[in-house]
């Protein structure tokens, strides 16, 4: 099995549905309430995992409430226990997440606690993971010196570096350098450049724009697809399928995309595969528990693509 390296974070998604999104000092009543693994870290691990690669993912949770749930997640989700730190200090990541039950839209508060106990030393002592996979996909929801560590290990290594730079934040962009694949979102990939969103030609002038720091760039447009001037014609439609909770959908697009990638799918074939099985991902409730299983991203593609090879 072709092996994809994630490193990054775990959070508890606390969700709940909700007839709208409160404004400030608004309470709505909501529900129903569920509790599940998430943070996009484990997330990509998961839809990685599913979609049929052999997965190692290093992240951080505290020592409390949450870890037993959290073990048990790895366990049924098949992914190794062994890069699971734990932290003494911190507590396990938390995200306060709610999703309006007319869209599937959200509004999400993410406290990534251990998460950001990841430390340069933690990569260090388990190098190997970095250094012996095919793909290496990483965020920006864990520590970034740590994170930026990883990044060097896995290019250093040959495999091939996916980083999807969300949530935004400031980080150092020398690390670009050492980036194959950038996938952001429209709105993380017009901060990153300072160029504002104003439809397709500005979806293209920051695509431009991060081309000069990495070679593939990719950015999702969520309901309209993905754009990557790589591909033919640059815009790729989204699927269209009944869309419940997107939580979670640009990283099931990310594990799927570096699942398929890990195996010698092309560019453009893999972004069939990840934009597949990010549609089926809104089309159920939660993050990680909501990741496609091979089969079912597959007979996606054959649907959309008529079953023909490119
Ligand atoms: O991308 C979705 C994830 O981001 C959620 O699982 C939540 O944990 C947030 O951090
Ligand atoms: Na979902």
């Amino acid at each position: 099995m072709n092996k994809v390296t994630v490193f990054g974070s775990y959070v508890m998604d606390l969700t709940t549905l909700s007839p709208h999104i409160p404004v400030v000092g608004e309470t709505v009543f909501s529900g129903p309430f569920k509790m599940g693994p998430g943070g996009k870290g484990f997330n990509q691990a998961v839809a990685a995992r599913k979609a049929g690669s052999d997965v190692k993912f290093m992240t951080k949770i505290g020592k409390d409430l949450f870890a037993p749930f959290v073990k048990d997640a790895f366990d049924k989700f098949g992914i190794t226990k062994d890069y699971l730190l734990e932290s003494d200090t911190a507590g396990t990541g938390v995200a306060l997440i709610i999703v309006d039950e007319n869209n599937g839209n959200n509004a999400i508060a993410v406290a990534p606690e251990a998460c950001n106990e990841l430390t340069v030393e933690d990569v260090i002592r388990h190098r190997d993971i970095f250094t012996s996979s095919d793909v290496f996909l990483t965020q920006f929801e864990a520590n970034l010196d740590a994170t930026y560590e990883a990044i060097k290990l896995a290019r250093d290594s040959g495999a091939r570096v996916l980083l999807n730079p969300a949530p935004v934040k400031e980080f150092d962009h020398s690390i670009l350098k050492y980036v194959d694949i950038i996938m952001p979102n429209e709105i993380e990939a017009s901060l990153m450049t300072g160029i504002p969103l104003d439809g397709m030609e500005s979806i293209e002038a920051i695509a431009s724009e991060l081309k000069k720091s990495v070679d593939t760039v990719l950015i999702t447009l969520g309901g309209k697809g993905v754009y990557c001037p790589s591909v033919n014609g640059g815009l790729v439609p989204a699927c269209k399928v009944k869309t419940i909770d997107t939580t979670g959908a640009g990283d099931a697009f990310a594990g799927v995309f570096a699942a398929y990638l890990s195996r010698g799918e092309s560019l453009e074939r893999a972004i069939d595969y990840a934009r597949a099985g990010a549609a089926i991902s809104t089309t159920r409730f939660g993050t990680s528990p909501s990741m496609p299983e091979r089969e079912e991203i597959e007979a996606l593609v054959n649907e959309i693509t008529g079953g023909d090879e490119k």
